[in-house]
């Protein structure tokens, strides 16, 4: 087995993964480790923008109370707090790298609108294809900072005496490396992947977040998985159809053209995504429906949405009636590993950034284009904190024995294929949960050992391990979570509707610019 030494380990090139790369790599050796290359991230196919109360009718006070509001009060109120404030910032800092963000006649930011939002607050680029835009500037501007290594998939953590000191990763042929690393960040994605129908790229399988849990670091929230309303619904594909084109006024209707989110909330069309979700679920499966978006009153459509012009064109489904046919599918998990403002683990040493980590902003349900801002904000805490901290010295070399990690798994007979985990999630965990069912999924995801001795393991069956581990985690927190919260919807369970308290302090936070959240929280919320 190879041994390759640095002062960082990153694993996951996403957007949070390559801007703590960026600024980190001003003072330290950093290597950062994709399971594919640079194009194939979320970040990359990120079709929304990055929300920032920027307007000068906008506040943080109002992106506080929307972020809120579709988390359904489950967030964390300093952690919000952080992001919503940064998002001029990451803004300035995005253009101070060369993004070219769309702008209006009047050369100022052109803000568009998603849902839950109550304010045009979106900053786009190139239309529909800001990650792609983004990750061209920020994968250019760190390929001569930062070691990119492509293809290796990070298996496992070194881990001594709860302090963690690098990581064990696997290429296609088999390769082991041993990245011995002072400081380890975790950005390797989250687990929608483990649906059957997903708008994320091939992979996303929660990998950082099992080998998380193998290592006995705190994991939170895991019930909470996003449902995107609107995926192309077509036998050649399932890619995002944006929300920003019903933030230009297209609107949801059924095959009879009548629209189906009248009547079902004040923001109708652009109400938060679990709202809108669960409504289309019902379309499609209790009355039998297909949905379409209709685009008929958007004007130059395919110059505003490139991205989703092509993706209907390649699926073969054509724009000229102007309906596209969409229906909900897995998008983003609000759970991850529990983080702290610096992006703190509960273990020493090890970070988590973006998707992977839980840092609370999201609550129940994740608002929309507020995931780009936490990848930027988090690495940027996680990289100030490692610049300032000591470097972990591992003591002993960790006392591996080869010969143990030969010896056969039982583990390994009872990892599922990837087509049943999938079918399991999409029928026991999906848009509308139940007790049984999830019982059923628990039982059949079991497995008597989740931690096994992984290095020897071929990488398929590795992959599959960490899908049935997260599908397990996943079903066994929502059976804990008996109620109905945001994007975890349990028809056994009525609807925890925030309290007139709740609705009374975030009123007030927006009519009061003093009020700062941590006091609202700590004052009322707790
Ligand atoms: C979208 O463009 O609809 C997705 C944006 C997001 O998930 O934040």
């Amino acid at each position: 087995m190879e041994i390759v030494e640095t002062d960082v380990l990153i694993i996951g090139g996403g957007i949070a993964g390559l801007t703590a790369a960026d600024y980190l790599s001003l003072d330290k050796n950093v290597i950062v480790i994709t399971k594919s290359d640079l194009e194939h991230s979320n970040s990359y196919l990120a079709q929304g923008g990055v929300s920032a109360a920027i307007d000068k009718e906008d506040s943080w006070q109002d992106h506080f109370f929307d972020t809120l509001n579709a988390g359904h009060f489950h967030n964390d109120y300093q952690m919000t707090e952080l992001l919503v404030k940064e998002g001029q910032n990451v803004i300035n800092i995005l253009s101070a790298w060369g993004v070219p963000l769309d702008k209006n006649e009047r050369n100022t930011f052109q803000l568009g609108k998603e849902g839950g939002h109550n304010k045009n607050r979106i900053v786009h680029a190139g239309g529909d294809q800001t990650g792609k835009t983004i990750m061209k500037v920020l994968s250019n501007r760190i390929k001569d900072k930062a070691n990119i290594v492509s293809g290796e998939y990070a298996i496992d953590l070194i881990v001594d005496q709860n302090t963690c000191f690098g990581a064990f990763c696997k290429d296609n042929n088999g390769n082991l490396t041993m990245y011995k690393a002072f400081h380890t960040i975790l950005a390797g994605g989250g687990y929608a992947g483990i649906y059957s129908v997903s708008s994320n790229c091939y992979g996303s399988d929660g990998s950082s977040i099992s080998m998380a849990y193998r290592a006995g670091v705190e994991l939170a929230d895991l019930e909470f998985v996003q449902f995107h309303p609107t995926l192309l619904k077509n036998d050649y594909g399932n890619g995002l159809i944006t929300e920003a084109i019903r933030g230009q006024g297209g609107i949801l209707v059924n095959s009879k053209g009548i629209p189906i989110m009248d009547g079902v909330h004040p923001q109708k069309d652009l109400a938060p995504r679990d709202i809108v979700s669960r409504r289309l679920f019902e379309e499609i499966h209790s009355h039998r429906e297909n949905v379409y978006l209709d685009i008929r009153t958007i004007l130059q459509f395919s110059r505003k949405f490139p991205g989703v012009t092509l993706l209907c064109e390649s699926a073969g489904v054509s724009l000229e009636n102007g309906l596209i046919p969409v229906a909900p599918g897995a998008h983003f998990t609000m759970g991850g590993i529990k983080t702290d403002l610096d992006g703190r683990t509960s273990m020493k040493g090890l970070y988590a950034i973006g998707e992977c980590a839980n840092t609370g902003v999201h609550g129940a349900n994740r608002l929309a284009s507020n995931s780009l801002l936490e990848g930027v904000v988090f690495a940027k805490q996680a990289a100030s904190h490692i610049i300032q901290s000591e470097r972990n010295h591992l003591q002993t070399s960790p006392t591996f024995k080869m010969d143990s990690f030969l010896s056969s798994n039982k583990a390994e007979q009872e990892v599922l294929a990837e087509k049943v985990i999938q079918s399991l999630m999409d029928e026991c965990a999906g848009i509308c949960r139940h007790r049984e069912p999830l019982i059923k999924a628990k039982n059949l995801l079991q497995m008597d050992d989740f931690r096994p001795y992984l290095l020897t393991w071929p990488l398929d069956l590795i992959k599959r391990l960490n899908m049935q581990t997260m599908g397990w985690l996943t079903v066994t927190s929502c059976l804990k979570r008996e109620e109905s919260r945001g994007s975890h919807y349990r028809t056994d369970f009525p609807s925890s509707h925030p309290s007139w308290q709740q609705k009374k302090i975030v009123r007030s936070i927006r009519n009061d610019k003093s009020i700062i959240a941590k006091k609202a929280a700590a004052g009322i919320f707790n």
